[in-house]
């Protein structure tokens, strides 16, 4: 394996990989470093946790530092936490350049970015959303000189999922310059290379793992059968068990929505569990102060949505739940990839409904070679707990929906309203049904009979 002074990198950046603990490159390291300092577009397809980020934030730092100026560095990521986590990166790795960076996300104040960014700083992380408004609101930012535009998770920032980013993404395209270097990198890039081909026009570097399986090798990939009516008390006793197993410790599960975040965390505070949520109905200040309790372990639990499931970097996180069998496998991919990082063990546990199966089959097809093992249960024990979990969520779903109670009797009385009144109709047509028949019979026995005489 080769050494980082071997990629043409500069000494100092090699001492700053050394101080972060990292002597060796990774292979997307070692393959995409020396492109990109060589001025090619690079398009970097490598697995979770094989380092992408510092094979991008290395080699722009070296050119950084031969020609520095602001602002050299715009970098394009779906989420706003991990768009703090690639500046924190840059910042430790360039710190001996007296980095000047600036972040710029929704959810912050507004004029305070508009500041900053005014301040020509080195390195720009954004969300596309927000950079967006920015450069519509403002004749004078300056994006003319950006000699890197990078798009981590470049994928996601391409397709039009339930936040589409492709009209924002045209609004900075339009203002940086066409002459650049252009970084992509993600973990399933293969799904939108042509789009991605479109971003990156100069004939761009192509790295892709070789590996036959999707996952990390150091991933145990579980699933555990269960009616949906007993997922939650699946849940509960997964989490007792590994908290009785093991004493350092740390869980991320993903749900599919916001509500059930809420729900299930403060279900599994009521098992005393010490649970925290990441989702984006939360204001943003809580998002990154959860996310911070999270990852100082604080609390070992973080119940989140797909918001988290990309790029963040929780070394601690030995396990990942799926409360929802993910719709895509390429989801799947992505949230599995929060534990069993940079060479760590982890493990992974998908909760599969009767109504999932067909979920696993693609999850199972897209990752290539490997077969999610069935993790074994005793089904005695989560059936003793089975009425206490479901009695608590429904009190948890009462506490955050007070009206709930009265809008189900609400609906039950509708229903049975209704249910009366189509009873009433039925019984009407029925009578009228007879009426017309007996005037007719009637009728027919007064012909027959004038017939007769
Ligand atoms: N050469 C290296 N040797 C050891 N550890 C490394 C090396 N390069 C990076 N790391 C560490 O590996 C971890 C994962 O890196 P990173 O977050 O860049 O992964 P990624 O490939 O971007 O994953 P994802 O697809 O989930 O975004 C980080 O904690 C980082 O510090
Ligand atoms: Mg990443």
């Amino acid at each position: 394996m080769a050494a980082f002074a071997s990629l043409g990198l500069s000494e100092w950046l090699v001492q700053q990989c050394k101080q972060m603990g990292i002597t060796r490159p990774t292979p997307v390291q070692e393959n995409c470093v020396p492109a990109i300092l060589e001025g090619r577009d690079c398009m970097g397809c490598a697995k979770t946790g094989s380092g992408k980020t510092a094979a991008f934030v290395l080699p722009v730092l070296q050119k950084l530092s031969e020609d520095p100026y602001g602002i050299f560095c715009l970098v394009l990521t779906p989420t706003r936490e991990l768009a703090y986590q690639i500046a924190e990166q840059f910042r430790v790795l360039g710190k001996p350049l007296g980095l000047k960076d600036c972040i710029v996300v929704g959810g912050m104040d507004m004029v305070a970015q508009g500041l900053e960014l005014s301040k020509k700083p080195h390195i720009v992380v954004a969300t596309p959303g927000r950079l967006a408004d920015h450069i519509r609101s403002c004749d004078t930012l300056n994006m003319k000189r950006i000699k890197f535009l990078i798009l981590d998770e470049a994928d996601r920032l391409l397709e039009q999922g339930c936040t589409d980013f492709t009209k924002d993404l045209e609004v900075i395209l339009s203002v940086v310059p066409a002459k650049r270097q252009t970084l992509l990198f993600s973990a399933t890039l293969t799904d939108t290379l042509q789009e991605l081909r479109n971003i990156a026009m100069n004939e761009p570097f192509f790295w892709e793992n070789k590996s036959e399986i999707r996952t990390v090798e150091e991933l145990d990939q579980r699933y555990v059968l269960t009616p949906e009516k007993v997922k939650d008390a699946y849940l509960v006793h997964l989490i007792q068990k590994f908290q009785d197993e093991h004493e350092d410790w740390s869980i991320m599960i993903f749900t599919n929505t916001c509500k059930n975040c809420q729900i299930l965390t403060m279900m599994l505070r009521e098992f005393n569990f010490p649970t925290i949520s990441l989702h984006s109905m939360m204001k943003q200040r809580q998002r990154f102060a959860n996310l911070a309790k999270f990852k100082s372990n604080v609390f070992k639990i973080l119940v989140a949505t797909d918001v988290a499931a990309r790029g963040l970097d929780i070394p601690t996180v030995q396990v990942v739940i799926n409360h929802n069998t993910p719709g895509l496998p390429k989801i799947y991919i992505h949230r599995v990839g929060r534990t069993a990082r940079a060479g760590r063990n982890g493990v992974s546990i998908t909760l599969v409904t009767q109504y999932d199966i067909h979920l696993v089959k693609s999850i199972e097809e897209k990752i290539r070679k490997t077969k999610l093992k069935e993790y074994p249960v005793e089904e005695k024990e989560v059936l003793k707990i089975l009425t206490q979990v479901n009695v608590m969520r429904r009190q948890c779903e009462i506490v955050r929906d007070p009206d709930l109670e009265e809008k189900r009797r609400n609906k039950l009385a509708k229903m049975k309203k209704g249910k009366k009144e189509s009873k009433g109709r039925i019984q009407e047509i029925i009578q009228k049904k007879k009426g017309k028949m007996l005037k007719k019979k009637g009728k027919n026995t007064r012909e027959t009979a004038a017939g007769l005489s």
